[in-house]
């Protein structure tokens, strides 16, 4: 990407449904309000999950997946819905997430978890051992038992449920997939503590073995960065009992599907981490990262900072925005430390609704 301060950044924004669409607006209204300081951008709204079903009878048509291979990033809200867990998986929503993963190239899922002392009290956990958490999960996002093939559905041919339907699905990596999230994981370490911490499963699975072999291989090249081996079990009970032991964590697909939502909610709330999904080039798709919640769409009661956030990963990582960035990410602990809580967060606070959190956070962004 080009640092030119005055160029008209082409942003595609998938709103998607249940909470995405309002939690999209207030993210929105957040980048209309840096448009004082010299931020241009053009935005390109397409249909995307349930909305694209009903629109075009597929998840992800191929005008949408075009729109955002021509655009500088693409902002995404939320897709997926319980009522059509009966489809095949190609007609489900969830499917435009992955399609858009693999077509852009997004290799690289980050999640960064932050919880200074001051926002503790918000975390399920005892605030004496969140506080001052700043991790960051390295997610590999298109490998794995994912999009590893075969996978389906068949008889079982053998053993003792031979004759019985049973569904299978391949884990697998090859080592220049690992190798290239591991030079995230690696480059991301050095700006900040310079730990990583690998998680696999190598007691068990023949992947993982690959995996840690490959990592280590690549970590001779960061000789800054300490490098430590964990297996997925025991990182799912330290993410709980010893967070602030955590640098970057470095794992693949499922595990970090599992251990990015685990360390999100360390927070206080699934709402409030933002995930940025990188590929080798510039641009990325940046998202809450959170579900649908259908429970609550529609009724204003939805936390958008996670999605507000999201807009900062995208003025850091696709638009060379990252003085934007910080200003977006300060408003928004800056709100947090104010007491503004929507209802999903603790406190004794009245909550706000998804609006009035936007509003506070342009709030803070103009007064500065
Ligand atoms: C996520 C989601 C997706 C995933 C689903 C919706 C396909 O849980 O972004 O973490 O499993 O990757
Ligand atoms: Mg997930």
């Amino acid at each position: 990407m080009v640092a030119d301060a005055s160029r008209v950044h082409r942003i595609t924004v998938l709103a998607g449904e249940g909470i995405g669409p309002e939690i999209i607006a207030q993210a929105i209204k957040v980048l209309e309000a840096l448009r004082g300081h010299g931020l241009r951008f053009d935005l390109f709204h397409a249909p995307v999950g349930g909305p694209a079903i009903d629109a075009c009878g597929e998840p992800l048509p191929t005008a949408t997946l075009d729109l955002a291979k021509s655009c500088d990033a693409v902002l995404f809200g939320t897709v997926g819905n319980p009522a059509v867990d009966h489809l095949e998986a190609s007609k489900r929503p969830e499917r435009a997430i992955l399609g858009l993963r693999r077509e852009l190239g997004l290799f690289a899922g980050l999640k960064h978890i932050a919880i200074p002392a001051a926002l503790a009290h918000l975390s399920p956990l005892k605030a004496e051992v969140v506080a001052g958490t700043d991790l960051l999960v390295v997610r590999e996002l298109d490998g794995d038992v994912y999009t590893g093939q075969p996978k389906g559905e068949r008889v079982s041919p053998n053993g003792a449920f031979a004759g019985q339907r049973e569904g299978y699905d391949t884990m697998r990596y090859a080592e220049g997939e690992v190798e290239r999230i591991a030079h995230v994981a690696f480059r991301a370490a050095l700006g900040r503590s310079r730990r990583v911490c690998s998680v696999d499963k190598a007691n068990v699975l023949a992947t993982s073995r690959l995996w840690r072999e490959v990592v280590s291989r690549v970590s001779v090249q960061y000789p800054a960065v300490t490098l430590t081996h964990m297996y997925a079990d025991n990182a799912a009970m330290q993410l709980i009992s010893r967070p602030t032991a955590f640098d970057v964590i470095l794992t693949s697909n499922l595990f970090g599907d599992i251990l990015s939502d685990a360390a999100s909610v360390l927070t206080g709330s699934i709402g409030l981490p933002a995930s940025a999904l990188l590929g080798q080039g510039a641009g990325g798709m940046f998202e809450a990262g959170h579900g649908t919640a259908w429970d609550i769409a529609g009724q204003d009661l939805a936390c958008p900072l996670a999605c507000i956030r999201a807009a900062g990963l995208m003025l850091r990582h696709a638009l060379d925005r990252p003085d934007l960035a910080d200003r977006v990410e300060r408003a928004v602990v800056t709100v947090l430390e104010q007491g503004g809580r929507t209802q999903d967060m603790r406190g004794d606070q009245s909550a706000l609704s998804t609006r009035a959190m936007g509003d506070a956070v342009v709030k803070l962004l103009q007064a500065r």
